[in-house]
């Protein structure tokens, strides 16, 4: 039983995604394919897919992957979830947006781990497609995540550097957007 298979017992654990993600997507163009690397309940997924987007998700937690499917199902949306660990997931080239919500925390234990895997998305992104991560608002992380990306061989521009409120927990997420050049 995966971790959050629990918590996903609570309807729309997460809340609400956040109005600036949101907004980001409404206004992006083209509305095309979109990786969602551990959609959880669909917070996200299922409302991107609502602007006509094609989403794909996956997550660890079978509960949570169900209740995303049975939303696309019932909503006929353009979204399908699979139960997978993302850090195997090796089809990021076939995506135009990929999309990472509260994955990397860097904390000491997992920091090598997580650093390893962003720099594989960032490998493995096709130009022109975009990564959208939100990050739990951090001086120290941002930086971290912003010297990955400004180290890293390809030329990035950056789209979105701001930060997103999340009112249910009553702080704020750095949301960063940058696409591959
Ligand atoms: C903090 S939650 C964020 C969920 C979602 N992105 C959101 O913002 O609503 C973290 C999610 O990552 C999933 N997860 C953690 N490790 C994973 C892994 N290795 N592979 C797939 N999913 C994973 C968990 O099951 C959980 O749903």
């Amino acid at each position: 039983m995966a971790t959050y298979d629990t918590y996903y017992l609570e309807e729309n654990y997460f809340g609400k995604p956040y109005k600036e993600l949101i907004k980001f997507f409404s206004q992006y163009e083209p509305k095309g394919s979109v990786l969602d690397l551990g959609c959880g309940q669909g917070r996200d997924s299922i409302e991107i897919a609502k602007l006509g987007y094609s989403v794909t998700g996956i997550d660890i937690s079978k509960v949570g992957i169900e209740q995303l499917n049975l939303k696309a199902k019932d909503l006929n949306l353009k979204l399908t979830g699979f139960v997978d660990d993302i850090y195997k997931f090796n089809r990021i080239s076939e995506y135009d947006v990929i999309l990472l919500d509260s994955m990397f925390h860097f904390y000491s234990k997992d920091k090598k781990k997580e650093t390893e895997f962003l720099k594989s998305i960032l490998e493995q992104m096709q130009k022109g497609s975009i990564l959208c991560n939100l990050l739990m608002k951090s001086n120290k992380n941002e930086k971290h995540l912003k010297s990955i990306v400004g180290n890293f061989d390809s030329e990035f521009e950056v789209l979105f550097d701001d930060y997103a409120v999340y009112p249910e927990a009553n702080c704020e997420y750095h949301m960063y957007v940058i696409k591959k050049i």
